[in-house]
């Protein structure tokens, strides 16, 4: 038997090694960092005293070893054949006549199940490797999302994020260009129940508006114009988040669609008469004045009663100033780690003055972009003012002057010249020569100023 299998499995490109009982195989299986064979062809009975094909399968499955078997059994054994089929083995063969064909059948059997085995141990290792790297953008993301800031208006709106975490509600978020809504709405989805789900952004100012029902929605296959299928951001956000950035500006009957999916989480995706059911948590955020286009019929209603079941309103930058401070460090680190070749730096106290004496019209997202190409430029080892971008450094909102109105018009003049002769020597740490030099005026003429004034 053993010399006719050998010949069969030989013709057909295996490599075949031969074993007379049980006991041999197993202690070939077992043996240190020995390859499973990719098929066995095993008897059932190997005579009185010695294991059996099943005791073999048994020991085995217990060393969780895996290797297709295909148990070889005398006649009227089917009982055991059964049995072994339920252990694992891929088939079973009667020694007969017939052996030799059924055998080869057996084996294109036994050759599609470690194909289907080969791929599964090759997707469990691609699973293992995907779900390191998930691990790590995970980390990358949420460390993007770390929140700076003790303003108590600023605290407040945090505490309502992280309280309304769970609550399975639309929740809207308002507040002026880069004032962290979408921080804010990070926080939402990361702090609640959904957090393992997706977290899916959609810019809807970024899209027109013909785009942005396919972008939504998806959109079947259309053989007529070759469209291919495209899933929606709505089912990708499915069992997780979608927040809708910038909802001021669709137009009224996208709203309605809008209304429909965020009440009752249906839609059609386009071209598609299916109705989709999900099952997604919907943020949107804005930093136009939802009341004012409501008025001016340009925003539903019934939208924005659905979607602000709960507001969060972010304060701008300049109302919470004692924050910037601590914001300006926290991008310095976060560029540095973002960034290969960038090294964090200490910011200098006049510096942080000045940048809190800024207005910040782009709010925290400027201050971010200011940090930044600040830390690209300077060259010393901290951060002064004078490594401040000109339009920082140049105060917008101090007033002209701050005399006596009921003064003659030289002692406010000089009043002036003074002030600004001295903020010129703090900006330079006293050096005369580049307060002269930021204020373009000769030396002597400084020199003269500083001494009329007495500065
Ligand atoms: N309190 C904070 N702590 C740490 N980082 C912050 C804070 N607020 C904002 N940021 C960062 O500032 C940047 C701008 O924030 P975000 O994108 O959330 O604002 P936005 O309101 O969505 O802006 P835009 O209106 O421009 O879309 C982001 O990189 C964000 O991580
Ligand atoms: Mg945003």
């Amino acid at each position: 038997m053993l010399d006719l299998l050998r010949d069969v499995l030989t013709q057909r490109g295996f490599v075949v090694e031969c074993m007379t009982s049980g006991e041999e195989a197993l202690a070939a299986l077992g043996k240190k960092g020995a390859e499973p064979p990719n098929l066995m062809i095993l008897d059932l009975d190997f005579g009185p005293g010695k294991a059996t094909g099943l005791d073999v399968l048994a020991t085995l499955a217990s060393r969780q070893i895996e290797v297709p078997t295909i148990l070889l059994t005398g006649k009227g054994t089917v009982e055991s054949a059964v049995q072994a089929l339920k252990m694992g083995a891929v088939d079973f063969l009667e020694k007969d006549s017939f052996l030799e064909e059924n055998l080869t059948l057996s084996i294109e059997k036994a050759e599609r199940l470690v194909n289907a085995l080969t791929v599964q141990r090759m997707l469990r290792e691609e699973n293992i490797a995907l779900r390191r790297e998930h691990d790590y953008i995970r980390e990358r993301t949420l460390s993007r999302y770390e929140i700076v800031g003790e303003d108590p208006a600023w605290v407040a709106a945090v505490n309502q994020a992280r309280a309304l975490a769970s609550v399975p509600r639309p929740v809207l978020i308002v507040g002026e260009r880069g004032t962290g809504k979408e921080l804010i709405a990070a926080t939402v989805h990361y702090e609640g129940e959904r957090r393992n789900g997706p977290f899916v952004v959609v810019n809807c100012a970024a899209i027109a508006e013909g785009l942005l029902e396919c972008e939504l929605f998806g959109q079947e296959a259309n053989a007529f114009d070759g469209a291919p299928f495209k899933l929606g951001r709505f089912e990708i956000a499915n069992h997780g988040t979608l927040f809708l950035d910038e909802i001021g500006n669709m137009s009224l009957e996208f709203q309605s669609k809008i209304l429909r999916i965020v009440e009752y989480q249906q839609f059609e995706r386009v071209q598609g008469t299916e109705t989709i059911e999900v099952d997604v948590r919907v943020i949107a955020a804005t930093n136009a004045d939802l009341h004012a286009a409501m008025e001016a019929k340009r925003f539903r209603e019934d939208l924005y009663d659905r979607l602000a079941f709960q507001t969060i309103k972010l304060p701008p930058l300049r109302d919470r100033k004692a924050d910037i401070p601590a914001l300006a460090v926290h991008f310095v680190h976060r560029f540095a780690a973002e960034v290969p070749g960038v090294e964090p730096k200490a910011i200098d106290e006049d510096a942080l003055s000045v940048l809190q004496t800024h207005d910040w019209p782009g709010n925290t997202r400027e201050l971010k972009r200011v940090i930044e190409s600040t830390l690209c430029r300077s060259t010393g080892p901290t951060i002064t003012c004078a490594d401040l971008p000109a339009e920082i450094r140049t105060p917008n909102a101090r007033p002209v002057w701050t005399g006596d109105p009921c003064k003659p018009f030289a002692d406010r003049i000089a009043e002036v010249e003074r002030a600004i002769l001295a903020d010129a020597l703090a900006r330079s740490s006293g050096d005369e020569r580049s307060a002269a030099q930021a204020l373009s005026l000769p030396l002597a003429e400084f020199r003269k100023l500083r001494r009329k004034h007495g500065v």
